[in-house]
């Protein structure tokens, strides 16, 4: 067997996020229902079509890596979406539902910020600077959403607390 490298650590980790961003596709809508609050529901609203853009950007660096665009399974991301369904589940009806799924979701946007970031830099070490670009724009979008849940969850925790 080949000795594996950067380049397969490269593609076996976009592999791993890209089956993360499709897991999060699906759990968005179920998030944005079950928020309480109108401004949450809007911030998963509004993420769940940026998810649709990252997926597109990983489809696109699949091309240029001239592999097919398929994900492996994540068990990390498969374990943060599990806890939150059991949030769902266990707070249904309560104030702190919405504090809840705010620390769901800012678990999964840590989880991609750590791959994109990590990618990123790989991309930069395998000259791949297209790449770097359309994972950096990701990033952003990714630290983005993260600081409004981050905002979010402090008026969250108000609003129970009042
Ligand atoms: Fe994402």
């Amino acid at each position: 067997m080949a000795e594996k490298d950067l380049n397969a650590l490269f593609l076996d980790t976009l592999k791993d996020i890209y089956y993360a961003e499709k897991q999060i596709l699906k759990a968005l809508p179920k998030m944005a229902k079950a928020a309480r609050s109108d401004q949450l529901r809007a911030a998963f609203e509004k993420h769940h079509d940026e998810t649709e853009g990252q997926i597109e950007r990983l489809d696109q660096i699949f091309e240029m890596m001239d592999k097919p665009a398929r994900g492996k399974k994540c068990d990390a991301i498969e374990g943060i979406i599990e806890e939150g369904k059991e949030i769902m589940d266990e707070y249904k009806g309560s104030a702190a539902l919405d504090p809840g799924l705010l620390a769901a979701a800012q678990a999964v946007e840590h989880y991609e910020i750590a791959r994109y970031g990590t990618l990123k830099a790989w991309a930069e070490k395998l000259s791949m600077p297209e790449a770097a670009k359309l994972i950096d724009e990701t990033l952003t979008e990714e630290k983005k959403t993260d600081d409004t849940l981050s905002k979010l969850a402090v008026a969250a925790i108000n609003a129970e607390a009042a």
